[in-house]
């Protein structure tokens, strides 16, 4: 290692692991070391950008040894944008990956016994499988190496998705190859659309400007959802580009707006003015039709969405008997989706409209043995709430990134279910709750799902017997 007082450089490295942000680990003197773009069994010279106390950050400066579990990269933003950061990665290899992350999450945050893992359900489509993205507009896009180098008058208005570690750095998109191809069609006109009619796009840092965010959803059945986020009422402009989307795309079948004035880009208590079309989308899974409103939360790869729906359904393994809670329920689909296994489906959700939508797909659907509650999981769920809705045989939880917050988990261990259906986007949150749980509960299975290839996110399920 060749070191100078500014920058450290390493001659060899050779990769053993990938983080869970998706970068290649080492270690150089027990100091852990993470190198961008990198996979197992890579052998490179690397020289340091991030110096900490526990770890090096750095980028390769040549690769001596490629990694038979390498691809070349489809994609032209790889490296820069924060959407397929595995996609060097062979797919075979990115779903051991997520294999191991879930096991090592299981041993060593949950330090649990776990009596069988599946091998991870793969994604039989692994571009274009997401059903909603959420574009980002920028009056200050993030520029490449080329355009910095790049002499002349550079456009620095863009549209895209957000640079890893920087709200406000946008990389601007041509192509995508994680949504439908109408998503990238609908994203390129409205951005050339705006261009062309002095529509400003935001300015992230002095929070200036028109056009702030555009949030694109299809289903399997070919339905088509947009979303434009304006941060001012500026009627004439917002018609103006309103109209011409209903022209120019008559794919769109439900085509809406909100007014964000706030600093921060969420929009859940925000009115949706419905422009055109239906005020909602409708998605099939197995027998089952969900209503999808604007703001209501859906598994965004509908494909995966059913296999993993599937396995809640075979983990649960309901008797006409059950009484099923739905934690963090959204539009009532896992809920949806078991009630004709079981006597009752409890659910519970803090979006007011994913609520309303979820008593609506219950109609949809026929579905008379479901009710769903609007309110925080943490206040709404105690004995009290239990004596009024039945005490669950089976508990259902879907929370959010964060996990579940410890009183939700203080509260199910006092109701002593018989049994949970853990499902989780994130195995780290996943794990931290079932190490609380295992005060009382024993972890029987877990099935992790490819929900998103290409990306580090992980969808896991466990099932918890109390002892
Ligand atoms: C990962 S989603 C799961 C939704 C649903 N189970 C599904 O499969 O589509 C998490 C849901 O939890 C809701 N949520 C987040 N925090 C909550 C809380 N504290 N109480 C109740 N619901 C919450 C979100 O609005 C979202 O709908």
């Amino acid at each position: 290692m060749a070191r100078s007082k500014k920058k450290i450089s390493y001659d060899r490295l050779v990769i053993e692991k990938i983080s869970s942000e998706g970068a290649g680990i080492t270690y150089v003197d027990d100091k852990v070391v993470f190198v961008d773009k990198t996979v197992p069994g890579d052998e490179c010279s690397a020289t340091v950008y991030q110096k900490r106390k526990n770890f090096n950050k750095a980028k390769v400066d040549e690769l001596f040894v490629a990694s038979e579990m390498r691809q070349d990269p489809f994609c032209q933003y790889y490296g820069t944008c924060g959407g397929c950061k595995l996609q060097h990665l062979k797919y075979e290899e990115q779903a051991n990956y997520k294999q191991k992350s879930v096991y090592d999450a299981f041993e060593r945050v949950a330090k649990v016994e776990v009596k069988e893992i599946f091998p991870i359900l793969k994604c039989d489509k692994t571009q274009y499988y997401r059903n909603k993205m959420e574009y980002t507009f920028s009056n200050r896009r993030w520029l490449t190496q080329e355009e910095i180098n790049y002499e002349g008058k550079i456009n620095r208005q863009g549209l895209g998705l957000h640079v890893p570690g920087g709200f406000s750095k946008v990389v601007n998109l041509e192509t995508c190859y994680l949504p439908d191809s109408v998503s990238n069609r609908i994203r390129n006109f409205t951005k050339a659309f705006c261009q062309e009619n002095n529509m400003k796009f935001y300015d992230l840092l002095q929070q200036v400007g028109l056009m702030r965010n555009l949030v694109i959803r299809t289903t399997s059945t070919g339905e088509v959802m947009v979303l434009v986020i304006f941060f001012q009422n500026e009627e004439e402009k917002i018609n103006l580009l309103m109209t011409e989307l209903q022209e120019a795309f008559p794919e769109i079948t439900s085509l809406n707006y909100i007014i964000n004035g706030k600093k921060n880009d969420s929009y859940p208590e925000l009115e949706v003015v419905n422009f055109a079309g239906k005020p909602f989308m409708i998605e099939v899974l197995g027998d089952y039709k969900f209503k999808i409103r604007p703001k209501s939360f859906f598994q965004t790869n509908s494909l995966q969405a059913k296999n993993l729906y599937d396995v809640v359904k075979s983990f649960a393994d309901l008797n006409k008997e059950d009484i099923v809670y739905d934690l963090y329920s959204g539009v009532g689909s896992i809920g949806i989706y078991l009630s004709g296994e079981c006597k009752k489906i409890v659910g519970i959700e803090i979006i007011d409209q994913a609520v309303e939508d979820a008593k609506e797909n219950a109609a949809l659907n026929k579905v008379e043995n479901a009710s769903f509650n609007l309110g925080d999981v943490t206040d709404l769920l105690n004995q009290e709430f239990i004596a009024q809705n039945g005490k669950p045989t089976v508990l259902v939880t879907d929370p959010p990134r964060a996990g579940m917050h410890p009183d939700v988990v203080k509260t199910i261990l006092e109701a002593e279910v018989a049994k949970i259906v853990y499902v989780s986007c994130n195995p780290g949150t996943q794990a931290r709750d079932i190490n609380l749980l295992s005060e009382k509960y024993e972890v029987l299975k877990i099935q992790p799902v490819d929900m998103f290839p290409q990306t580090t996110h992980i969808e896991n399920v466990a099932v918890l017997k109390l002892k």
